[in-house]
């Protein structure tokens, strides 16, 4: 029987004291290298990371961990038209160790998606509006034993993660800079909610300091 449950999501993001995640230009070098140890330790605990589209288009990562030895875990895409570069890291790094799936729609011609399946990626078809269907998605991963997920971003996949209430807990690093841009992107982008009320609310578990960062981890309160 199909289960109903879907993956615990942990959103995790480094942001400047503006809520910017990346420069007006892209520039998403925020992190130092502490920081990036604590993602890569997360990174180790979880079952997949998953990514946007824009976030491959303008970070090209390989969403590997440099630091901790582990058992590897799977990376996930998420591309309505099934259209990253077929030489992206994420598709040619490591794909023993860090299998890729890339969830699209069901718009997608075969012909391209054999032409992914020929690199070993796996590709899954949810809905066929014009984003993928990621309540139908979440369903779904979690009954291939994904049960945990990190979700990395960025500022739109991020929203219509909140927007569907699909987050459970978010670590948030808050790098000590200001870059300013009113197009520059936030760590929650989309339309946006126009009450507070109809915002989502976490609980703040904890905080702590670490050189010129603050780390900031929440809880959605009704996971509480
Ligand atoms: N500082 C950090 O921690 C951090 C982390 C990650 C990213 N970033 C930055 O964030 C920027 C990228 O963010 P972004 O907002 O442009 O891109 P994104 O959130 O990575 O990807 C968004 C794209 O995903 C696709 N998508 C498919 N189905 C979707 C759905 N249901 N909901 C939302 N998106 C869906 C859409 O493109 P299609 O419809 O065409 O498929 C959409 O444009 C980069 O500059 C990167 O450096 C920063």
């Amino acid at each position: 029987m199909k289960e109903t449950k879907r993956p615990y999501v942990i959103l995790s993001a480094a942001m400047t004291i503006d809520g910017k995640i990346a420069t007006i230009s892209g520039d998403p070098e925020l992190s130092d290298e502490k920081d990036w140890r604590e993602v890569h330790k997360l990174r180790s605990q979880v079952d997949a990371i998953m990514v946007g589209k824009g976030t491959i288009l303008k970070d090209n990562p390989k969403l590997h961990i440099k630091y901790f030895k582990h058992k590897g875990y799977y990376r996930i895409i998420i591309d309505s038209n099934l259209s990253i570069p077929i030489d992206s890291n994420v598709i040619i790094y490591q794909p023993e160790l860090y299998p890729t799936i890339i969830c699209t729609t069901k718009n997608v011609p075969m012909k391209k998606i054999k032409e992914y399946e020929s690199k070993k990626v796996k590709i899954l078809q949810y809905g066929d509006g014009k984003q993928v269907d990621l309540t139908k998605m979440v369903l779904d991963l979690s009954t291939m034993g994904i049960n945990s997920m990190l979700l990395e971003g960025g500022g739109n996949l991020n929203w219509s993660f909140i927007k569907h209430d699909l987050i459970d807990e978010m670590r948030l690093a808050i790098a000590p800079w200001i870059v300013g841009g009113k197009d520059a992107i936030t760590l929650v982008e989309g339309v946006g909610f126009e009450k507070m009320k109809q915002g989502r609310k976490f609980k703040l578990l904890k905080v702590y300091k670490r050189d010129n960062y603050i780390v900031l981890k929440y809880r959605r309160e009704e996971s509480l």
